[in-house]
């Protein structure tokens, strides 16, 4: 029924010029009024970092910390963490070195082709107190040397999620990546993961050890069923979860629109995930991800409009039912669609935070709107299976000339007499935290170079009439409401 009245309010909107409200009626419990509910990991947003940087993250980056800490203040948990990338699969392990890791680029700007890392590295992931999910190299076909990282990775890090074997395969033949060599395809791929599951799970004795996948090309060809179609009982007891990148890509506008982003996360991985619920009961995670790939685009990736895409982008997946979701983190202030570096925060951190913020203490999510419009609308809910908070979600571009539109919304089984809100806004889709432009979630902003909030916190109210109320929310523009 909402639904019904969302499309008519939109072609009443389209005929007459004026933003109609749309209306979306809260479910008031998890299970009610037919539509899709799913679970949620008690901190669903995580960071992954780059594997050579890792080590400059965490002991010459002030913000690193703070940014992480920001969200277990929120949430009671330490966001999860993923060590790995391109660079996974150009590391060796080194036992003998006392350096974290050991490489020399030309520029500070850059990648390095190979490096070796020591057991301090492990160590070091071993200090993060929340949990580490830790990729290591398949890419130089050496399982001797792999299989060494990954004992000093059982042994130190006291927290570990999972194993990485292989960061994006498909790649590897592209790469000169020895294992690659003479066929290499989906179905050659999978053995080899299902080999190397065996092995490193076997070598350190541990089952559900292993996050496998690892891809970037798209599901199905590079996705979890064929790959699940190729693996036996001896392999699969070893895997923990099944993981796949993405990188959506495209202008600010594009990346921004709530359709744009459904239409990614479900076409793309709704079947795969499914086909993993179904086959194995086991997580599927997103265990790289971000904005534009290589880094990020200079003028899409750290703008305001990618903050919205994050928040879209977090709840629709978790609304998919993939459990968590790893913002990729490359190198240290050369990385566009970073959500902090050595001196700025950038403007994704504030969608990420929001995000954040509207998932804490929540153990389910639903999508109240069908996702094929800009106007987006999400409810939680908690441990008794109450609805917690909704989201609003205007997602129309805004260029900051001309006049900027407003749509409303209206929410419908409300109780109480008025409910709170918090507001995330910014001059428009192209503001940039890492520019000094006025960027805030509830009246707040994050410090940079120590990501520390600032500012006064500020809410919003809303009375609520016959269990209703309506809310504005600009073009570009998102509203938290506390239930
Ligand atoms: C998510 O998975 C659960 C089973 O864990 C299922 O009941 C639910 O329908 C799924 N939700 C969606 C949106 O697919
Ligand atoms: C920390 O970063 C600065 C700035 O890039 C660099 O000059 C310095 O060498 C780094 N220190 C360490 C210990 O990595
Ligand atoms: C699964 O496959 C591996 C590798 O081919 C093999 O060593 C193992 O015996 C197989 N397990 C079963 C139960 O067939
Ligand atoms: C952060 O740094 C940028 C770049 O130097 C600057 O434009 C901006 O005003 C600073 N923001 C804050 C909140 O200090």
């Amino acid at each position: 029924m909402a639904r019904l009245i969302q499309l008519a309010a939109i072609c009443v909107a389209a005929v007459q010029g004026v933003d109609a409200a749309v209306s979306f009626a809260i479910p008031n419990t998890v299970g009610a009024g037919g539509r899709s509910y799913a679970p949620l990991d008690p901190a669903p947003v995580g960071i992954s970092f780059e594997f050579f940087a890792f080590p400059s993250y965490f002991t010459n980056v002030t913000a690193t910390n703070q940014c992480l800490s920001n969200w277990k203040d929120l949430t009671g948990t330490w966001p999860p963490i993923r060590i790995g990338g391109t660079t996974q699969d150009r590391a060796s392990y080194d036992a003998s070195t006392s350096a974290y890791v050991v490489y020399s680029v030309a520029s500070p700007a850059d990648a390095p082709m190979t490096l070796t890392f020591g057991p301090k590295f492990m160590t070091l992931a071993g200090t993060y107190p929340g949990r580490v999910v830790v990729g290591l190299n398949r890419g130089k076909n050496n399982i001797a040397n792999t299989i060494a990282a990954a004992k000093m990775a059982v042994a130190e890090v006291k927290n570990l999620l999972a194993i990485e074997l292989g960061n994006e395969p498909e790649y590897y033949l592209k790469d000169g990546q020895p294992i690659a060599a003479g066929t290499w395809n989906p179905s050659v791929d999978a053995t080899s993961q299902v080999n190397w599951n065996i092995q490193v799970g076997s070598a350190v004795g541990k089952t559900y050890i292993i996050q496998t996948g690892n891809w970037n090309q798209a599901p199905p060809e590079w996705g979890a069923a064929q790959f699940i179609a190729k693996e036996n009982t001896t392999s699969k007891q070893y895997v923990r979860h099944y993981a796949h990148h993405n990188y959506p890509g495209g202008t600010i506008q594009k990346l921004q629109t709530h359709s744009q982003t459904a239409s990614n996360v479900r076409n793309l991985f709704e079947a795969d995930v499914a086909a993993v619920k179904r086959q194995t009961g086991k997580e599927y995670v997103l265990g790289e991800t971000n904005s534009v790939s290589g880094g990020g685009a200079a003028n899409v990736s750290p703008t305001f409009g990618a903050a919205l895409w994050t928040l879209d982008y977090i709840l629709l997946a978790a609304a998919t039912n993939i459990s968590r979701v790893y913002f990729h983190h490359g190198t240290v202030s050369n990385c566009q669609y970073c959500f902090w570096g050595r001196y700025s925060i950038g403007a994704p951190y504030y969608g990420a935070t929001a995000a954040v913020a509207f998932l804490a203490g929540a153990r389910y999510i639903s999508a109240l709107d069908a996702g094929n419009t800009n106007y987006a609308a999400y409810a939680s809910f908690d441990g008794e299976r109450r609805p917690l908070r909704v989201l609003l979600l205007n997602s129309d571009y805004y260029t900051g000339s001309g006049s900027r539109g407003v749509q409303s919304f209206t929410l419908t089984g409300l109780t109480g007499q008025a409910v709170k809100a918090k507001r995330l806004t910014a001059g428009s889709s192209l503001s940039r935290a890492d520019r000094g432009d006025d960027l805030s979630f509830g009246g707040q902003f994050w410090v940079n170079g120590t990501c520390v909030v600032g500012g006064t916190e500020r809410f919003e109210t809303a009375s609520v009439q016959n269990g209703q109320a309506t809310f504005d929310v600009k073009a570009a523009e998102a509203l938290i409401v506390n239930l």
